[in-house]
């Protein structure tokens, strides 16, 4: 018997679709059909409640004293139950003193929290359903007629540009070969690097960066998982856009950026991977709706590829991944929740040639795909 007290997970909603009640937590990603009797436990459970006192609703809702148990596990476990102190109740407190961007955003958020990505077998199974209903034209970007077509002059811009762009490929066959210390410098200081101040009457300088940033308030950091990196120990640090400098945060102990990154192998042998993380405080006194967590989203792209340009250009190969288990990156990077946003990531390592040798699908049987399509 313990005798914690229990509260309703304060990001759990309640919805009425149809008849029915859906439980759903979006901070662990748990969604559940429950009977009535329970909505109205859940319902009532506001406020911090006894254990006792918690256990004696469920037994009345369930009509059963071993079902309650059970139930009362299941409501703790899927995250709709929090234990005072517990590390859920003091994410929730934290989240809920930080969090500026407004209800419907705070869902989206924490949803986007929980990794959702799917093995090689299970994508190829969704686009062989996806082939049988629509041609593999509608699936292209250009499907529309030739009716009405107005052409436009060839693009005209330097060789310097075209180099620069068609140098950038996702690359993810990194060999075992440390980054530079001024590789990483330069992919760091093309993301984020203060080029200069622009100084607004009656306002406080605001830095300019090669990237756009919303409102100038420069509201992304650089974190920066270390692998190899020639004079670097391993570890996780923070680039200072003013110095081009870092700070080092932790060593490498809790660093495993394969996992981090979604089990996805081949960034366990990248030599960084530059996370970028959304700043709500510096953000949010002028953008505290929506809006400003999107701003937040377009900022964070806008660095990312400035830093997959530079990474082309010092000869690293670099590839971005928004597959990333936040929650497992938010306490690596000793992030604080409800104002610190993970948005997306950069990995950047040697590569061999200019032909990648990474293969994806390699080793999934695809003819499931072919299956799915041609049944
Ligand atoms: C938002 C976003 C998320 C991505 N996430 C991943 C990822 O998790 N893993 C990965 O290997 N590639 C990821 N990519 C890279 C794409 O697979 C890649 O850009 C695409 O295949 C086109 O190839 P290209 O970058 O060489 O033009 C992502 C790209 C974007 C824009």
């Amino acid at each position: 018997m313990t005798d914690h007290r229990l509260r309703r997970s304060a990001t759990v909603t309640l919805r009425l679709r149809g008849d029915e009640v859906v439980a759903a937590n979006p901070r662990v990603g748990s969604t559940r059909k429950i009977p009535e009797s329970l909505f109205q436990v859940l319902r009532g459970l506001a406020q911090w409640t006894s254990h006792e006192v918690v256990v004696g609703l469920l037994r009345d809702a369930t009509g059963d004293a071993a079902r309650a148990d059970t139930v009362l596990q299941a409501l703790l476990s899927e995250g709709f139950l929090v234990e005072e102190s517990a590390p859920a109740d003091q994410f929730e407190s934290a989240f809920s003193s930080g969090w500026p961007f407004g209800e419907t955003t705070a869902d989206h958020h924490l949803v986007t929290r929980s990794l959702s990505f799917s093995d090689d077998r299970t994508e190829a199974f969704s686009y062989g359903k996806v082939l049988r209903v629509h041609a593999s034209d509608d699936l292209a970007p250009e499907t529309l007629s030739d009716a009405g077509v107005i052409s436009l002059p060839e693009p005209r811009v330097s060789d310097a540009l075209v180099a620069s762009l068609s140098r950038r490929r996702s690359r993810r066959d990194f060999v075992p070969v440390p980054v530079s210390g001024e590789q990483l410098s330069s992919v760091l200081w093309a993301a984020a690097g203060i080029q200069g101040f622009r100084t607004p009457a009656h306002r406080p300088a605001l830095p300019l960066m090669f990237a756009p940033s919303a409102g100038g308030l420069n509201g992304v950091d650089c974190y920066v998982l270390v692998q190899g990196v020639a004079g670097l120990e391993p570890g996780v640090y923070r680039y200072r856009p003013r110095s081009g400098a870092l700070d080092r945060v932790r060593d490498a102990s809790s660093v495993d950026a394969e996992r981090l990154l979604g089990n996805q192998r081949w960034a366990g042998a990248a030599g960084a991977v530059v996370v970028l993380v959304g700043n709500a405080a510096r953000t949010a006194w002028k953008y505290d709706a929506a809006s400003g967590f999107n701003a937040l989203l377009l900022q964070a792209g806008h660095m990312a590829q400035n830093a997959l340009l530079a990474a082309a250009d010092v000869g690293l190969g670099a590839v971005t991944s928004n597959a990333i288990h936040a929650q497992d990156m938010e306490s690596t990077l000793g992030l604080q929740p409800g104002r610190d946003i993970v948005l997306t990531s950069v990995s950047v390592g040697h590569v061999d040639g200019d032909v990648s040798r990474y293969e994806e699908y390699e080793g999934t049987d695809m003819s499931i795909l072919a299956k799915m399509a041609n049944p």
